[in-house]
């Protein structure tokens, strides 16, 4: 489960990248191609991912009428959503491309209808691309201590994967920026948990997706490969 080859360029698009709802033209043809390639790796274990041109966003985000849906069967996790849209996401932004999770910002009758929705599907997300101007990464993020009751410093007496990967999912995007997650992290995992409020629950296993592939992406990035075993309410990620 969540299984999915990392790229080492995901590790600095997730310190660059913000959502971009204003953006100055769709890709071309050569990044539609690469991003075609990414969809395709990312299309597997419930979901599947596809890009299209065309109607379906809303108005709130302007410049730009390319899209990527993703489809998920009624039984696959939907953390899973999250898990393979946020790698469409990471590398989109190392190409330099712009993008934004949309969950009420498209059109959901026009997108159904252009994937040809089965009943046995679910699509709770899209996420528009474009290019941008480059935008100052600032993200409004709840402080760590306050996700995971540790400072950096105690993080990486932990270990160098734990504190990539907490740090990592700290910056994670969210629904309506909630950050749903309770992490912790010991000598052998780091555990992303929904904590005991949440104020809005529609995407939180979503969002708890997104968070563990920036999990991941982080530990990757000091050579450790992530496996996720469920937990009650989240998933634990040794590496
Ligand atoms: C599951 C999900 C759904 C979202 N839906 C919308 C949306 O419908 N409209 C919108 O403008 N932004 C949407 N966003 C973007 C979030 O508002 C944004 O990620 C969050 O405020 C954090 O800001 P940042 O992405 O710039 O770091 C969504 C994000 C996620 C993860």
């Amino acid at each position: 489960m969540f299984e999915l080859k990392l790229e080492k360029s995901w590790y600095d698009a997730m310190y660059r990248r913000s959502s971009v709802r204003t953006y100055t033209g769709a890709p071309d043809k050569e990044q539609l191609d690469r991003l075609g390639v990414l969809c395709r790796k990312a299309s597997w274990q419930g979901v599947t991912i596809r890009m299209f041109k065309g109607p379906g966003l809303k108005n709130q985000i302007k410049g730009t009428d390319v899209y990527a849906v993703i489809i998920a069967k009624q039984n696959a996790p939907a953390e899973m959503e999250g898990f393979m849209g946020e790698a469409l996401v990471l590398e989109a932004t190392a190409m330099g491309l712009g993008t934004c999770w949309l969950g009420a910002g498209f059109h959901r009758d026009v997108v159904s209808r252009n994937v040809n929705l089965q009943n046995d599907e679910r699509i709770n997300c899209v996420i528009s691309i474009g290019k941008c101007e480059p935008k100052a990464f600032n993200p409004k993020r709840r402080e760590l201590e306050k996700i995971c009751g540790k400072t950096e410093e105690q993080l990486a007496a932990i270990g160098a994967w734990q504190k990539e990967a907490v740090m990592a999912a700290r910056i994670a995007p969210s629904a309506v920026n909630m950050q749903p997650w309770k992490i912790t992290a010991d000598g052998s995992s780091v555990t992303i948990e929904e904590p005991q409020f949440v104020l809005y629950k529609k995407y939180a296993a979503l969002d708890r997706g997104i968070a563990m592939l920036h999990a991941a992406v982080g530990a990757h990035h000091v050579g450790r490969e992530a496996s996720w075993k469920k937990v009650d309410g989240g998933y634990a990620m040794r590496a």
